[in-house]
């Protein structure tokens, strides 16, 4: 049996959508993508949504349009994918990591608030990651964010639907950014989105990410080309309408797994807070004994897994070449013990059940 980690949910619809812009003559941005953006942004909850050709670019521009600059410090987590440090640096601004609480993988409160009360007047923005698809403790962050006025960038890559006490994320925050990357909870091949209630900052973002114009040619800003497309959009569209089907899906299939992983005591199941509607972009567990003898397994058995992030930020190569180091003991426990297992909505029920035999057999008999 082969599973992968994760597979688009794509079906005739998406498939048709296309078509239909192929067939128009009329690929590149144009009335899909007003669609898009004003089905998502109201979705999500916001007035202003902005589609971009990726969620780095998403990030990137929201940055940018927030005015960081050169030497800021902007807080974020050193547990995430890359692009959440790096469209933060792209800015010339400087990542200031905070660790995490190593039972939700996102940002430790307590930590933000101890960075704040250090270096109150030199961070310019607070950009926090919603990992795995769980809600960050949002009303321990705005509060703090309030209190030292600072805004907030919600990294919602992996986090589309997820729910904090019945509020979408993506609506927090003074900016967002989301991903349509093809392993995500929703997709449009390639594909980001910029959400806002601030008109002005939507404004800025949307000549940003046209070449800083709004008006054919003339040109306001120094900007770029991230639009997105219209056979991207049209995509987005069909996507959107199954995701909340989709993230009920994945909500199952994680039900299944903690029911049957939790007995393996080598085994620890993600952890939900009370206030938390999660999206499972990955179902991660914590194993603190023989990761890499499982990976091994699982490759053998030609099962998908992942490892979500096997080294964290500020322990890449990069990081070190522009002289950042640091103590993030939690980020670094984490990053040892992760193992992500199928979730995706596609799974069938004896493919979930595979993969729990597998990791049962594993821990019984041993890797062979
Ligand atoms: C947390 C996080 N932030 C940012 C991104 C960047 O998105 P993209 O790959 O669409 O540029 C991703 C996904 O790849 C991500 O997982």
């Amino acid at each position: 049996m082969k599973i992968p980690i994760s597979k688009p949910n794509l079906d005739d619809e998406e498939k048709n959508a296309v078509q239909e812009v192929l067939n128009s003559g009329f690929l590149a941005q144009g009335k899909r993508v007003a669609k898009f953006e004003e089905d998502f942004g109201r979705y999500i909850g916001v007035t202003q949504a902005i589609a971009t050709s990726n969620g780095t670019a998403a990030l990137f521009i929201a940055l940018k349009a927030l005015g960081i600059s050169p030497n800021n410090k902007v807080i974020t987590t050193p547990f995430t994918f890359v692009a959440s440090a790096s469209s933060i640096m792209h800015c010339g601004a400087i990542p200031i990591f905070c660790d995490i609480d190593p039972q939700t993988f996102n940002i430790d409160p307590n930590s933000l608030e101890k960075i704040l009360k250090k270096e109150r007047d030199s961070i310019k923005a607070i950009l926090i990651v919603h990992l795995y698809g769980l809600p960050c403790p949002m009303d321990e962050i705005m509060l703090l964010a309030n209190q030292y006025d600072i805004p907030v960038i919600e990294d919602c890559a992996q986090a589309h639907g997820a729910e904090y006490r019945g509020k979408k994320v993506g609506s927090f925050g003074k900016a967002s950014a989301f991903s349509f990357y093809p392993t995500k909870n929703m997709t449009t091949g390639e594909g980001g989105m910029i959400l806002t209630n601030d008109d002005e900052l939507g404004k800025k973002c949307r000549m940003l990410i046209n070449h800083g114009s709004n008006k054919r040619y003339h040109h306001e800003l120094l900007g770029y080309n991230f639009r997105m497309t219209d056979i991207a959009a049209a995509i987005g569209c069909v996507q959107l309408k199954k995701l909340d089907e989709s993230n009920q899906k994945r909500r199952e299939n994680a039900e299944f797994y903690n029911r049957e992983l939790s007995s393996i005591p080598e085994v620890k199941i993600p952890t939900v807070p009370d206030y938390a509607l999660p999206v499972f972009h990955q179902y991660t567990i914590k194993l603190k004994q023989h990761r890499d003898d499982l990976a091994r397994f699982f490759d053998q058995k030609g099962i998908g897994y992942g490892i979500y992030y096997p080294v964290p930020l500020h322990k890449q190569e990069f990081m070190y070449q522009i002289g950042r180091d640091g103590n993030y003991p939690m980020a670094e426990l984490c990053s040892r013990e992760v193992f992500s297992i199928p979730v995706h909505p596609l799974l069938k029920k004896e493919e979930l059940e595979y993969v729990v035999n597998l990791i049962k057999h594993f821990y019984r008999e041993g890797f062979n």
